[in-house]
């Protein structure tokens, strides 16, 4: 999966505990990036026991999102975009997706993860159009109060909100739903809200999957049901094609449209009227 000459030979970065998993860094594990320790290929480990090709999962997701924010900026004409819970950088990034359609497009990162704040800063050091805070999801008041946000987004005009492989980090306790609905009550006219999720489409691999993220160390990671979903869009109209399959949502030659995990991601864009 990696050569893991990452972290591992890295100097340490503050406020990161070795002896717990995190899910940008089992991500970027699943992924075949090189920035995680030995917990989290150990918690990867059990998630792939569940099931083999939970690599391809993450990598519908990834299409999905290189897909989305290709139409968004192009068809849209979306110039703004806040991508909460964006993980560490990867290979097509939302930022160097939406410049090469439009080089001036502001794109703010947030995370929980002070390791993808570390990363980013480093990525974007020369980049005046993007930038990358650290933030909690839930705590919608606090990101959009963030002077990073406040200066880059321009709330009064559209502008789109990505919670790709987000939501579904949260439990039914932390109720993403109120999540999604503080998001939208910030979404000005002509703005776009995307989610994609896991999906619990009744079929055995979602339930294994799920227990091996909630019981395997990483103790996150909820399949929700078509329904369950859409409501995450309150509110918004779903733009074409609506709530699908990732690999449904307006697929293109790149698209892996026979993955084996299919049928386990669900993703979407509402649009604010
Ligand atoms: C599976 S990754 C998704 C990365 C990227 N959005 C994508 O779709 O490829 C989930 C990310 O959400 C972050 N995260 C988890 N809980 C969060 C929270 N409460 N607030 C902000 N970010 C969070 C994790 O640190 C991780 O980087």
């Amino acid at each position: 999966m990696s050569d893991n000459r990452g972290l591992d030979d890295a100097p340490g970065i503050p406020d990161v505990d070795l002896t717990r998993p995190s899910i940008a860094r089992v991500y970027d594990y699943v992924l075949g990036g090189k920035d995680h320790y030995e917990i989290d290929r150990q918690v990867s480990g059990a998630l792939f026991a569940a099931v083999p090709e939970t690599s391809q999962l993450a990598l519908d997701n990834r299409n999905h999102l290189r897909r989305a924010v290709t139409w968004l900026v192009r068809e849209a004409g979306i110039r703004q975009i806040l991508d909460l819970g964006s993980g560490l950088p990867t290979a097509g990034n939302v930022h160097e997706i939406a410049h090469a359609v439009d080089p001036s497009v502001h794109v703010v990162y947030v995370d929980i993860d002070p390791i993808v704040l570390a990363h980013g800063r480093a990525l974007l050091d020369d980049d005046d159009t993007t930038t990358v805070i650290t933030g909690d999801i839930r705590d919608i008041d606090a990101i959009f109060a963030d002077p990073a946000v406040t200066e880059l987004i321009d709330t009064s005009a559209p502008f789109a909100v990505l919670a790709a492989s987000i939501f579904h980090h949260l439990s039914d306790d932390e109720d993403p739903y109120a999540v999604a609905a503080a998001i939208t009550a910030r979404l000005s006219p002509g703005s776009y809200l995307l989610a994609s999720n896991f999906l619990d489409d009744d079929e055995p691999r979602a339930k294994a999957l799920e227990k091996a993220f909630l019981e395997g160390g990483l103790g996150t990671g909820r399949f929700r049901t078509w329904a369950e979903q859409r409501r995450f869009f309150d509110g918004l109209e779903l733009v074409e094609p609506g709530l699908t399959y990732a690999n449904d949502w307006r697929p293109d030659d790149q698209t892996p449209t026979e993955s084996p995990t299919h049928t386990l991601y669900a993703a979407g864009i509402g649009r604010k009227a």
